[in-house]
């Protein structure tokens, strides 16, 4: 068999090559403040870093978020106000149902693009989303196809939108049966974290972020990993600034992660962030939705730590632990997803390997942990050993003394 050429090589029957090298420095601010709408916090019009002579701003607001703060929408228009003429909003804020709702399907993706043509933004300008993950993946995606990308500043206002799915390049919305089947590379403007709108989230969302948490503690943050399990107590019960905290330090390690892991744009086929992600997504779609992101990672993580100690990669002193913090922060790991079958007997969770493997491209490949704040990689899942996992999984869900402290992790 030939060796494969090296694609800067000048191959036979070429006449010439141009080797073409782009640099891209990429840079944008992630915000931590508070009351980022209060008329004196110049945290988001310094972040609009306005262009001369006026800068043309639409604003996105998540149902959810606007159900719970009825003076918000009046609060954003009485903020670019206060800045005006050199912000003008070129419309009172719009409202897009928020929850996955927003993102599977092109219609709110596509409504959004028609607004922006209709008001004439040109990529200077600014479309502010304010919400849940998947708002601002929606949001995200139609930004970044007009005009190739206009000027995005999220606000997120989950906690799994603060600590993972808003402070990220990535953009996405569903289709095809397919988690994020369609979306786009975009980096932000600029984010803003404001915990001031975790305190009107249910019990489900407030919780569902800790997951993405102890994903990225277990795989590369052993100190981390203590801190979540010491206080994963306060933290179900909603202690702020136990919540603050792990909200930064898990932004940080994903930021980090994005910036020095050697792949933002995701090109290779190893995909660390997405530990515990090949179910957690098939459990999604499974479940028609009604298990979130958040709930479902946390039951992924719980499957993959499993395989993980089966397959000599982590002591069982980490398994328990994970299971043990998620547990007590009332997250699940266990769905009856998880041993649900074909006609052909088949466990349905296992479609979700190809799945993930066609996603990222390349042959299979699976992060686990290696010890507690270490990963490594496999390239096959035994589906023998994920049933014996699940069936583990299942035996000490159905015996958990405090699984009555589980908020119910089907979504309202
Ligand atoms: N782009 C990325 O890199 C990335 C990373 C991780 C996850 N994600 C995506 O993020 C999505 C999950 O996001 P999520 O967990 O933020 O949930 P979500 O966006 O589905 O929102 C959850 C619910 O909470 C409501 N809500 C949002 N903020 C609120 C607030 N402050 N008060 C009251 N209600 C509020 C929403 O209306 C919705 O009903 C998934 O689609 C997932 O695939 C994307
Ligand atoms: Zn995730």
């Amino acid at each position: 068999m030939q060796e494969p050429h090296n694609p800067y090589d000048m191959p036979e029957h070429a006449d010439d090559v141009y080797v073409q090298k782009i640099q891209v420095n990429l840079a944008y601010p992630v915000y931590f403040t508070r009351h980022v709408f209060d008329l004196d916090n110049p945290v988001l019009a310094n972040a609009i870093a306005l262009t001369p002579p006026q800068t043309r701003v639409l604003v996105y607001v998540d149902s959810g978020v606007a159900q719970c703060s009825p003076d918000l929408l009046s609060d954003i228009t009485r903020y670019t106000e206060q800045y005006a003429p050199r912000i003008a909003l070129v419309r009172r804020p719009c409202i897009i149902a928020g929850g996955e709702r927003a993102k599977n399907s092109w219609h709110k993706a596509r409504d959004i693009v028609e607004t922006i043509g209709d008001h004439q933004l040109d990529r200077h300008s600014t479309v502010i989303a304010v919400g849940g993950g998947a708002v601002l993946d929606t949001v995200g995606f139609a930004v970044s196809l007009v005009h190739r990308g206009l000027r995005l500043i999220r606000i997120p206002t989950t906690v799994l939108a603060q600590n993972d799915a808003g402070i990220g390049v990535k953009t996405g919305i569903n289709a095809q049966g397919t988690k994020n089947f369609l979306g786009t590379f975009a980096a932000p403007f600029a984010v803003i974290n404001d915990p001031a709108f975790l305190t009107t989230l249910d019990e489900p969302h407030w919780r569902g972020g800790i997951a993405e948490a102890f994903k990225v503690a277990l795989i590369k943050d052993a100190d981390f990993f203590d801190f979540l399990c010491t206080h994963a107590r306060h933290l179900r019960d909603r202690d702020m600034d136990a919540m603050v905290q792990l909200i930064r330090r898990c932004a940080q390690i994903h930021l980090d992660h994005i910036r020095s892991g050697g792949d933002p744009f995701e090109t290779g086929n190893t995909r660390p962030l997405d530990f515990g992600h090949w179910s957690a997504h098939r459990l999604e779609t499974l479940s028609d939705f009604t298990i979130g992101h958040g709930q479902a990672v946390a039951i992924g993580i719980a499957l993959d730590a499993c395989y993980a100690s089966r397959t000599g990669h982590l002591g069982p002193n980490g398994l328990e632990r994970l299971l043990a913090g998620l547990s007590a922060v009332g997250l699940p790991t266990w769905s009856a997803y998880l041993d649900q079958r074909n006609v052909e007997g088949r466990l349905d969770i296992l479609d979700g390997i190809e799945q993930f493997r066609e996603h990222i491209g390349g042959p299979l490949c699976i992060t686990l942990p290696h010890s507690i704040g270490k990963s490594c990689e496999v390239h096959d899942l035994d589906p023998v050993i994920i049933e014996s996992c699940i069936q583990y999984l299942k035996d000490r869900w159905e015996n958990d003394a405090d699984r009555e402290q589980q908020a119910p992790h089907v979504l309202p």
